[in-house]
């Protein structure tokens, strides 16, 4: 099955962005990883960052028409300001996981909301880029677990 890897804005910096928050891996490190766990395991990853909201929506809208079958989603500072981006993922009714390098309930209080945790399958934060694997390792468990 497809699964789609959505991060938002200011991610393309990953490596160099306040690394002492976000760590040293590039998105491009984390998303080699993600794809060869996903192949392994006889699936295939779509890596999207974007900086703009409604690309990030196109993608979301995308995926359901091509029957992608769960997304792992960083939605970055659209956490706390989306209900676009949240409507889009309950209209396709693609299943997430959201992830989140840093440990945003540590920071300031306007991260200490989220417009996705509740439609969420689940949560990971504060783990640093490892926190993507793990929402990986769930996502292809729930797929093998599928029906059929
Ligand atoms: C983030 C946390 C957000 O609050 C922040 O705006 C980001 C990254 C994280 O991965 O820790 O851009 O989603």
């Amino acid at each position: 099955a497809q699964i789609l890897c959505l991060n938002g804005p200011n991610l393309n910096l990953l490596g160099t962005r306040e690394p002492d928050k976000y760590g040293r891996d590039s998105l491009a490190d984390i998303g080699a990883r993600l794809s060869q766990q996903a192949q392994a395991a006889g699936h295939s990853l779509r890596l999207v960052q974007s900086n703009a909201e409604h690309v990030l929506i196109d993608a979301v809208q995308q995926a359901g028409a091509d029957g992608a079958a769960f997304a792992l989603v960083n939605p970055a500072g659209l956490t706390h300001t989306s209900v676009a981006l949240r409507d889009a993922l309950l209209a396709v009714q693609l299943p997430f996981i959201e992830v989140h390098l840093s440990k945003v309930h540590a920071r300031e209080v306007f991260r200490q909301h989220s417009y996705f945790s509740d439609i969420a399958e689940g949560t990971i934060t504060g783990l640093g880029a490892i926190g993507y694997e793990l929402a990986l390792t769930a996502a292809l468990r729930r797929l093998d677990a599928r029906p059929g």
